[in-house]
């Protein structure tokens, strides 16, 4: 089955990396020649996505909508329906997910933090959609982490060994650390998620940093038996930190621009 909707928050204020994001959005920092969002929708849109729901803050929300919308729609994107949501209060990425629930009205929908980019030639969506049996269970993408990394991303519980790069899940625990991780692989920003997940986010409490979580409502759905994992064989980009957005630059760039990278150096 195909996956015709994406969810992208995107209100993040990118505080690792200030001054840039003083006053332009994380998600317009520019990788290249385009900003790290727009990425994520043409990533969503290679998977087959028509509809973009983007979850915006109310201070530069509007320049995200206007990206994506004057002078008409981007080259390459003239199918993809992008949808602005205003997440009125910064209270953590699980509610930034549940104001788009509305908009997502009961499908399943991939989800996407533009702050990860996949590398060329290396997309992950089509995996999950694979793994979920006709969009009825949810798919997380997991990479393998070093140990100084447990306490930056979102770490699952594994119920199986993983066949055919698939693994059942039981759990996942917020940046947990090496000492209370349940296992070494960690959550890089790409999910599937059937409309379930939206039910578990209105119930979920204020967990790490006071905010919730969507690694919380991802726990609930692995204690219910409803989530699998697959691991990508290839790492994510991410962009959210200085040295981050430099490999992004020299990664795409020479994807790109072939040797100019090299020959600059
Ligand atoms: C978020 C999620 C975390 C995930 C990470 C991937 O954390 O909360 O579970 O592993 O993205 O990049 P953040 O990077 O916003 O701190």
């Amino acid at each position: 089955m195909s996956i015709e909707v994406a969810v992208i928050p995107a209100a993040g204020r990118g505080t690792r990396m200030r001054p840039a994001t003083r006053v332009v959005p994380k998600a317009l920092l520019t990788v290249i020649d385009r900003p790290a969002i727009q990425y994520a929708v043409e990533e969503a849109a290679r998977a087959g996505a028509t509809e973009a729901i983007v979850v915006v803050d109310l201070d530069a929300g509007h320049l995200i909508a206007q990206h994506f919308s004057l002078e008409g729609p981007l080259p390459g994107l003239e199918d993809v329906r992008v949808r602005p949501v205003v997440q009125e209060e910064p209270l953590g990425l699980g509610h930034a997910v549940a104001e788009a629930a509305h908009m997502v009205a009961g499908r399943p929908f991939f989800c996407l933090l533009s702050d990860n980019l996949v590398r060329p030639g290396h997309d992950v969506l089509p995996a999950l959609a694979d793994g979920s049996r006709d969009g009825e269970v949810s798919v997380v993408c997991l990479r393998p982490l070093d140990d100084d990394m447990l306490s930056k991303y979102g770490v699952v519980a594994t119920g199986s060994d993983a066949t055919e790069g698939y693994v059942e899940l039981t759990g996942a625990v917020e940046k947990p650390g090496p000492e209370k991780a349940p296992s070494r692989l960690g959550l890089v920003g790409r999910y599937l998620f059937t409309p379930e997940i939206f039910g578990l986010l209105e119930d979920a409490e204020p967990g790490v940093g006071g905010e919730i979580q969507l690694t919380d409502a991802i726990d609930a759905l692995g204690r219910k038996g409803r989530l699998r994992g697959w691991v990508a064989p290839t790492d994510l980009l991410d962009t959210g930190t200085p040295e981050g957005l430099l490999h992004a630059s020299i990664v795409l760039g020479r994807h790109r621009y072939g040797d100019i990278v090299d020959d600059a150096v």
